[in-house]
């Protein structure tokens, strides 16, 4: 049995911090299962990290359905979160309730994730409604980028914070069992996470969150492109796959790869007979 909604809902209740971190293919999340991570996402950001564009607006449902798959057969445990992309779910609320129903029955996650506040609250009731958990997400919103112009921080006036803490509770009204907090004042953060029954989980929201995510690729020092200044590196992967292939390309080259070790045999007759073969048909 995966870690239910129930059971996140009660890390919270016990004081217990709650450790995610987003996956996009089969091998990183049972990795990542293995070191004890209760909960993946398998975020948008496969638009930025996976798939090189250069914001998650292309990203489509057929995307997703593809990597959640992965990440599903990947794992036993782990409650598996399916983003729901750009456009399929801001339009129309029957689209979303039919979108998210697709992450769960084809891609076989256990709950959706979306973004936006009171706006998108409605549509979080149905999808709800519908039997689909969802997981909220506010502050830095990246599928609204064009509309924050740009990547900025959020919430950092009265105005600013006092909607954030309305979206927030919006969203626990309408049902949503967890709430992402991205790119916010840690004093927000804390802030909503004390009005809130529901787990909030942070990125680049502060130490007072219910929870942390991040992007597998920041934690991990695989995406060169861009480090958040949210992100700590706990390994230098780019470096040591670049090293580790260099050293093959140069094993290549010299011939000391692959070695009698690393190679097949055949039987000296077999080889016998070929080359007698051979010669007779030259
Ligand atoms: O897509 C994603 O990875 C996310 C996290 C950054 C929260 O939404």
């Amino acid at each position: 049995m995966r870690v239910t909604i129930r059971e996140l809902k009660s890390m919270k209740a016990r004081g217990e911090k709650i450790a995610m971190i987003t996956a996009y293919d089969y091998t990183s999340a049972m990795i990542v299962e293995r070191a004890g991570i209760p909960i993946i996402l398998v975020g948008d950001s496969l638009g930025h990290v996976v798939m090189g564009h250069d914001s998650t607006l292309p990203v489509t449902m057929e995307d997703m359905v593809h990597h959640i798959k992965a990440v599903v057969r990947g794992t036993e445990k782990v409650h598996v979160v399916g983003d729901m992309p750009f456009m399929s779910y801001q339009a129309d609320a029957a689209d979303a309730i039919r979108n998210a129903g697709r992450l769960l029955k084809e891609g076989g996650c256990q709950s959706v994730k979306l973004e936006g506040g009171r706006y998108i609250a409605d549509t979080v009731r149905k999808i709800v409604g519908a039997g689909v958990p969802v997981m909220g997400h506010l502050g830095l919103t990246p599928q609204a980028v064009n509309q924050l112009g740009g990547y900025r921080i959020q919430g950092r006036t009265t105005k600013a914070a006092v909607e954030l803490i309305d979206d927030a509770k919006a969203l626990e009204d309408a049902g949503a069992y967890a709430l992402v907090l991205e790119g916010v004042p840690m004093q927000l953060a804390q802030m909503i996470t004390e009005r809130l029954a529901i787990p909030t989980i942070g990125i680049g929201a502060g130490v007072h969150c219910d929870g942390q995510v991040q992007v597998f690729h920041d934690l991990l020092g695989l995406f060169d492109d861009f480090t958040p200044k949210h992100a700590r590196k706990y390994a230098n992967l780019s470096e040591t796959i670049q090293d580790a292939v260099s050293r093959y390309v140069g094993d290549v080259r010299a011939e000391t790869f692959p070695t009698d070790k690393e190679s097949f045999n055949m039987s000296p007759e077999v080889v016998r007979e070929l080359t007698g073969q051979h010669v007779e048909t030259v």
